[in-house]
């Protein structure tokens, strides 16, 4: 399923018009950004910080004075570029590209609480229209953001363009539980249990409903590195964690 290439797509459930998938998944974000990361913890138990940590080994910033440039795009609150800020040296420095204003006040707000502000950049900015200079990041990560941009096709045309040779795109998405009896629990709780915390923490199950569904849409890894691969990345692969719940996908600017 090439998705960028389809006029109409989903949302959750839904059909709608490609032009309009952008609108509704801002909505979802402008409600969700002041509890988003309370509700991480919650939905995944804490797992998601495992996973984002494996993103950030993958990225690997070096640990000397070494200039590191980091794009994290669809980055949301920042949580990916501050732990790769941590885990860095002190040449490293993270930019921030996400198109809701609302999640990227409190990203520019934890930034500043942490007195990150000046390595920690918040831009807003489409994924499928990064402001940015060719080949200007040593790394590209987008962490459960790709599968929320309706045009996913011409998203990874451009992490790819801004990327420099020899550089690393790095994609965390949810993917397919297929280990029996995991499967079945998993399908339970994503559907019953996150739209009920979602209810309770945000006021409102819908948005969870949404992003639940979405993971459902979502092409599966081998389609996925042939997107990726279409799109000028070279070695790819990925790695499932978590016996499926998420793939690390990775690629090269060769
Ligand atoms: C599930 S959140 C992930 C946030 C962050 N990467 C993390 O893992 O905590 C998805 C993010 O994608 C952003 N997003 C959705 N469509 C986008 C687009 N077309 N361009 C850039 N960001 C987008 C949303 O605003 C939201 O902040």
């Amino acid at each position: 399923m090439v998705v960028g290439m389809r006029d109409d797509t989903h949302f959750g459930f839904r059909e709608v018009p490609l032009g309009e998938k952008q609108a509704l998944v801002d909505d979802v974000f402008h409600k969700v950004a002041r509890r988003y990361d309370l509700m991480n913890d919650l939905m995944s138990a804490g797992l998601h910080r495992a996973w984002k940590d494996a993103l950030v080994t993958a990225i690997n910033p070096p640990k000397n004075e070494r200039d590191f440039a980091l794009l994290d795009v669809a980055g949301g609150t920042g949580d990916v570029s501050f732990r790769t800020i941590a885990a860095g040296g002190s040449g490293t420095r993270a930019t921030v590209a996400d198109i809701n204003a609302e999640m990227l006040a409190v990203g520019r707000e934890r930034a500043y609480a942490q007195a990150l502000d000046d390595v920690v950049t918040f831009v807003d900015a489409n994924a499928e229209a990064l402001p940015f200079p060719d080949r200007s990041f040593d790394a590209v990560s987008i962490a459960f953001g790709i599968r929320n941009v309706p045009r996913i096709d011409v998203a990874l045309a451009e992490m790819q363009r801004v990327l420099r040779i020899g550089g690393r795109f790095l994609c965390l998405e949810f993917s397919n539980v297929d280990v029996p009896g995991l499967d079945a629990l998993y399908e339970l709780y994503s559907f019953n249990i996150v739209p009920a915390l979602g209810r309770a923490v945000v006021g409102d199950a819908e948005p969870y409903r949404y992003l639940v569904e979405s993971i459902r849409r979502f092409p599966r890894p081998s389609a996925f590195a042939e997107m990726m691969h279409a799109a000028g990345l070279r070695r790819v692969s990925h790695r499932l964690m978590s016996g499926g719940i998420v793939a690390l996908h990775s690629g090269w600017r060769l």
